[in-house]
Formats: structure tokens, C-alpha cells, sequence
């Protein structure tokens, strides 16, 4: 598989871990991230990488930040990507089969280079199942293109309600 891969200044060391940690697996890997630990704000790695997957480029992407959080949200806000930050390999595993996430993200100063090799091999081991979560992964699409979601506006639990 192509895996584009993307990092802030924190996160050089454990890029280059998990870029030899694909590779291993036979991945071939597109480095979108910095090399250095000057300055390098998050929202251009995680932009490049978006592009990368959004585009077809890239089958897949890993983004690595402080927490995986800013790194996430710059890639979530290319259409089509699904960027998912998970610290533990069941949210990993599960991000693929019921979200059918194409981006895992994961924070260098939140999990060590054996945690994230494990959830990175959690990610790519599992498919998107398909099925009841095609349906709510089209629903995210619809709220993507559109700014509305005709399910929240049509179901009665829809409206605002306070609990009081
Ligand atoms: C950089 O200090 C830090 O803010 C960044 O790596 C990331 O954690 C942001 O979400």
C-alpha cells in the first residue's frame, strides 16, 4: 500500500520509527512531514496528508503530532478524508470497520514507539465492514458536502431539547 505520512516538529523521532515500522511491512511510505524539530505547525502536515489520500495519491495516511489532535483536525478539514486520533489499538481497529477512517493520527507525547506500531498495525489489519456503517459514513459525507443532514432534520429526536 502507499501510506502518506505527515508530522509536526514534535513528533520527528516517532515518525521515522513507524515510516521503518511500514516499511518492515512492506508499505511503500511518502514522507509529507518535516525531518527537523524547528517550528512546523501542524496544519500543513496534516493538509498535505489529507490532499495526499483525498486525492488518490496515497491509499491511506498517518499523521503524528504532540496529542494527534491539531494534526487531525487539519486533515479532516480536506473533503473526503476520515481522520480519526486513537491512543490504543481497539479504537484503531474499530475507526476502520464502522467509520472507515483513511487517516490514523496518534500524539508523540501521548503514546510510546510500541503502543503506536500496535495501533497502527491494529488500523491497517482491519477493513471497513460495510453494511449499517456505509449508511452513517454517508451521513458524514452528506453534513460534508452540504452543511446539512436531512435524517437530523427529518427524526423527531432531532430538535433541540434541553434536559432541565
Ligand atoms: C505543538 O506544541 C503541539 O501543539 C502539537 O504538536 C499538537 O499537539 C497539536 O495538536
Amino acid at each position: 500500500m502507499r501510506i502518506a505520512i505527515g508530522n509536526d516538529h514534535v513528533a520527528v523521532e516517532l515518525k521515522n520509527i513507524i515510516t521503518d515500522h511500514l516499511k518492515g511491512l512492506g508499505h511503500e511510505v511518502v514522507n509529507y512531514g518535516t525531518d527537523s524539530t524547528e517550528r512546523f505547525d501542524y496544519p500543513v502536515p496534516g493538509y498535505r496528508v489529507g490532499r495526499a489520500v483525498a486525492s488518490g495519491e496515497a491509499d491511506l495516511g498517518v499523521l503524528i503530532c504532540g496529542t494527534g489532535v491539531g494534526i487531525s483536525l487539519a486533515a479532516n478539514k480536506v473533503r473526503g478524508v476520515r481522520a480519526a486520533v486513537c491512543s490504543e489499538p481497539y479504537s484503531a481497529r474499530l475507526s476502520r470497520e464502522h467509520n472507515d477512517t483513511n487517516v490514523l493520527a496518534f500524539g508523540a507525547r501521548v503514546v510510546g514507539p510500541e503502543l503506536a506500531k500496535m495501533i497502527v498495525d491494529a488500523w491497517l489489519g482491519a477493513g471497513f465492514e460495510g453494511g449499517r456503517h456505509a449508511r452513517r459514513v454517508a451521513m458524514l459525507a452528506e453534513i460534508e458536502e452540504t452543511q446539512r443532514l436531512a435524517a437530523a432534520e427529518e427524526s423527531p429526536g432531532g430538535s433541540a431539547f434541553w434536559y432541565r
